[in-house]
Order: structure tokens, then sequence, then C-alpha cells
């Protein structure tokens, strides 16, 4: 009887270990999980996008009291032409003195954040080609337009009353684009035609800007899972060895019985 359960253990044993070598054997080494394709995000969520990035807080509670955050994310939700938005940052806001939007009545102030997008989706090497054109109409439509330069590389826009450059990139997939700009862009059709002489340009302070905008906004989404791959081959190798370590063992315990 000791003998016989000890045999059935010994028979249950081999058979593990036969079935898990050989299982081992079929599915070759598949410990290379291929990285699946991200699905390309259909639904971008524009008040996420800038809640995350920027700080764009500013910017994104005058989308949201004009309610101009409706027209963009229906844009960008229902068409194919999909959407290109410039976003000041929120020390644009703040250093904004000159012409105050404080002034501005609630039409004015919705019209000049309809101002700060297109109607098309454009990426960053789109813009070279929009800047060999005239005018830009934008969102507002009408005389709301702004014209693109491309000085040596650097896209700058002209709303009349601002020039400003585009200094990164914050969301760019079709059909939704988003790129920080440096400054408001106040257009002529709001602020008129009676704009005070630029000072002549200052040599110093365009260099600081610089250095903090446009490396950081762009990797939102990247980073792949690091972690996982490593285990799971980690996993099947010390299972292997177990296996190996079993079959030794009741090899040893077969030469014992016979
Ligand atoms: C979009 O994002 C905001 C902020 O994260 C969230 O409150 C809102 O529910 C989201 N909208 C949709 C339709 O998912
Ligand atoms: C955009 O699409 C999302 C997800 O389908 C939806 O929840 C949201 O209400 C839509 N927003 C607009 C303005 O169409
Ligand atoms: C840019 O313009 C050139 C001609 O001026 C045209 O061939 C090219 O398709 C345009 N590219 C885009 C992305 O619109
Ligand atoms: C934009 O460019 C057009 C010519 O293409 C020019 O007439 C107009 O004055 C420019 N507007 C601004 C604001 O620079
Ligand atoms: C990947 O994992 C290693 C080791 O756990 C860690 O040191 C490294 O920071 C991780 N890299 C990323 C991008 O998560």
């Amino acid at each position: 009887m000791d003998k016989m359960e000890f045999s059935m253990v010994f028979f249950a044993m081999l058979v593990m270990c036969s079935t898990s070598n050989a299982q081992r054997v079929a599915s070759p080494p598949t410990f290379s999980p291929t990285p699946a394709p991200a699905p390309a995000p259909e639904y971008v969520n524009l008040t996420d996008l800038l809640t995350v990035a920027g700080p764009f807080h500013t910017f994104l509670s005058y989308l949201q009291s004009t309610k101009v955050l409706d027209t963009f994310q229906s844009q960008a939700n229902n068409t194919d032409e999909g959407i290109t938005i410039f976003v000041p940052k929120d020390d644009a806001f703040k250093s904004q003195k000159k012409p105050s939007l404080s002034n501005l009545k609630q039409d004015q102030l919705k019209q000049l954040i309809l101002y700060h997008a297109l109607p098309h989706y454009y990426s960053l090497a789109d813009f070279k080609n929009l800047s060999q054109g005239g005018p830009v109409i934008t969102f507002a439509a009408g005389d709301y337009t702004l014209n693109f330069t491309d000085d040596s590389g650097t896209i700058h826009l002209n709303s009349g009353w601002t020039r400003t450059k585009v200094s990164s990139s914050v969301h760019s997939t079709h059909p939704v684009a988003v790129y920080q700009v440096d400054k408001i862009l106040l257009p002529e059709s709001i602020f008129g035609t009676d704009i005070p002489p630029v000072p002549a340009p200052a040599p110093a302070p365009d260099v600081t800007p610089t250095a903090d905008s446009p490396s950081k906004a762009s990797d939102t989404t990247g980073s792949s899972p690091n972690s996982s791959t490593p285990s799971s081959s980690q996993r099947i190798i010390n299972w292997g060895v177990w296996t190996q370590l079993a079959l030794a063992v009741s090899g040893w315990l077969v030469v014992l019985f016979l």
C-alpha cells in the first residue's frame, strides 16, 4: 500500500512533467510579445488635452465661458477637415497689458477665441505651404485672417497686432492639431488698425522663453510598457528549469524502483 501510493504519486509526477515538457517544446518560445500597435485614438478630448499640457488654464476657461469649446470639439469630432488650434500659455494672458482683454464685450471675446483656430488640420510641415499663400481664414471667418511666414524654418503668425511664433506642438495627429504660441493673437477686426509701432526688436529677451517651451510638450503619449516584457519571459525560463529538475528527480526515482 505504501509502495502503491508512492508509485501513484510518482506516476502523477511523471505525467505532469512530460506534459509540461511537451507543452514547452510544442509552443516555441514566444517570449517577445510584439508591442501591440496602439489603436489610433479617434476621439481627442480637447478639455483633457489642454488641462494636461501647458499650462493653458486661462485659454481653456475662455473656451468654456464663450462656449467656443463646443464648436471646436464638434469640429474635431465630426469633420474630416479637422482643426488647428493655437494656444497661448497662461503667461501670455498675464503679460497682455496694452490692449486689455477686460474691455471686450462677450461677442468680441468669442471672436477672439475663435480667431485662435483654423477650420482645417495642419501639420507643422503644412505651415511652410501656408506661408507661401496669402492670409489664412480662421474660425472667426470674415476678415479675421492670419498671415503665416516661414523665417528660415521658424513659423511666425501675424495678426497685425501680434507677431508670434509657433513655439511647440502639443498634439498633431489628424484631425486635431494644437500648437503653443507665445502671445495672444489680437485681430485688427477687434482692436482696429491703429496699431502702435512695434518697439525695435529687443535682441536678448527672445532667447529665454525658447529654452523651456519647444521640447516639453509633445511627449504626451509615447512611453511603451517597459516592465511587463522581461517578467513574462523570466517566468517561462523559471518554469523550464523547474521542469528539468523534476525530470531529473523522477528519473532518479525510476532508477530506484527498477
Ligand atoms: C473630457 O475631459 C474632461 C476633463 O478630463 C472630462 O471632465 C470630460 O468628461 C471629458 N469628456 C468626455 C466626453 O469624455
Ligand atoms: C465629441 O465626442 C465625444 C465622444 O464621442 C462625445 O462624448 C462628445 O459629446 C462630443 N462632443 C461634441 C461637442 O460633439
Ligand atoms: C505644398 O505646396 C505644393 C505646391 O506649392 C504642393 O505640391 C504640395 O502638395 C503642398 N503640400 C501640402 C501638404 O499641402
Ligand atoms: C497679410 O498679408 C497680406 C498680403 O498677402 C497683406 O496685405 C496684409 O497686410 C497682411 N496682414 C498682416 C496682418 O500682416
Ligand atoms: C525600464 O525599466 C528599468 C528597470 O526596471 C528602469 O530602470 C527604467 O527606468 C524603465 N524605463 C522606462 C522608460 O520606464
